[in-house]
């Protein structure tokens, strides 16, 4: 072969790629549930069908805003993770699209409950009780009692010593905010914030940092989903779980089409597959606790038992309609968070 045609195979061979890579099959995926995991299910379906993915990680709050920012012209596909509500809300508003998946007959009652209520326009991929953690060594520190009830943190010695996130960007938190109105009924649940901001050290952005702050000893309580704090006890921090006395909320953490995805075809593919046992399975490896909604699919033997947590019949519906969400959180803003500390 002479030089020139050498040339002419390289720049061939050149454009040849650049016009394959032009049509790789690629997906943008929004992710609200913890980076270990969400990267996992990133790189699971890039393994099991060849697409690209590319992956961002914001607490539920925070996706749902993009979303809307974003509508008039959509640059996610799917939504994977984080807590029902922000998702149920962004159904409503027409900022998710209607999919029904053949995996669907594989599902918990409770997955396709969520689909359902939300002209399926998501669907729930896990479910989780939400509780609280504490830094058994900082506890005996400061001499402080063993807490076991919601209203136990409200004690004036665990002041500075709680951590939560923020309700507008965590669904964690908004979660927290729904389950004291529904647990308490609605002046009591607020009355419970206010007495809670009194002994708050900080709000975070992510739902699960409280836990990972206490299991480093920055704080010594977290209020977070039980398998946050599950996972924290895991990775060998002296961390304990409680469920409440009370009671407590959880959440149907779920996946939504995002209206006007450019990548539908994949979009649909990744739906599918996040639905499956194997895909869900990759839970187990991303040191994430909750129950999965394939009903083959594994539960780690840490995993909270929910059916020993008193839960409270959350109002999906109710809690993650636009109007009800937007008025509990305005309150919030305007009720509690102004109030000294
Ligand atoms: O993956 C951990 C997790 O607690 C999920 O169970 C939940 O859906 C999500 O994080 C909520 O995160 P955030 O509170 O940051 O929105």
């Amino acid at each position: 072969m002479t030089r020139t045609n050498l040339m002419l195979c390289a720049s061939l061979a050149a454009l040849g790629f650049a016009a394959s890579a032009a049509n790789a099959d690629k997906l943008t995926l929004y992710c609200s549930a913890e980076e270990e995991w969400c990267q996992a299910m990133a790189r699971g379906f890039e393994d099991a069908t060849g697409i690209d993915v590319n992956m961002t990680r914001k607490s539920s709050g925070e996706t749902f805003a993009q979303l809307r920012a974003e509508a008039s012209n959509p640059k996610g596909d799917v939504w994977w993770g984080g807590t029902g509500d922000p998702h149920l809300q962004a159904a409503e508003e027409g900022l998710s699209q209607e999919y029904i998946s053949p995996m669907r007959d594989q599902l918990h009652p409770w997955a396709i409950a969520q689909a359902e209520s939300a002209g399926n326009k998501t669907i729930g991929i896990y479910s989780g009780a939400l509780g609280y953690g504490y830094n058994n060594d900082l506890l005996a520190a400061n001499n402080l009692p063993e807490p076991a009830c919601w209203k136990d943190l409200l004690k004036p010695e665990y002041k500075g010593h709680v951590q939560m996130a923020n309700p507008n960007s965590s669904g964690t938190a908004y979660t927290t905010l729904a389950s004291m109105v529904q647990l308490f009924g609605e002046d009591e649940g607020f009355e419970f914030m206010k007495g809670l901001h009194a002994n708050i050290n900080q709000y975070t952005k992510s739902g699960s940092a409280p836990i990972k702050a206490a299991g480093r000893g920055e704080t010594t309580i977290g209020i977070v989903f039980m398998h946050d704090a599950v996972a924290q006890a895991v990775a060998g921090f002296p961390v304990t779980v409680v469920a409440p006395c009370e009671g407590t909320g959880y959440e149907i953490g779920s996946m939504s089409i995002i209206e006007g995805a450019r990548n539908l075809e994949e979009a649909q593919k990744f739906y599918d597959w996040a639905l499956s046992a194997e895909a869900q399975n990759l839970a187990l490896e991303a040191n994430s606790y909750q129950l999965m909604s394939n009903v083959n699919a594994q539960s780690s033997d840490k995993a909270p038992d929910m059916s020993k947590i008193k839960l409270i019949d959350y109002d999906f519906v109710k809690y993650g309609s636009s109007d009800e969400r937007k008025r509990l959180l305005q309150k919030w803003d305007e009720e509690v968070s102004v109030l000294p500390q």
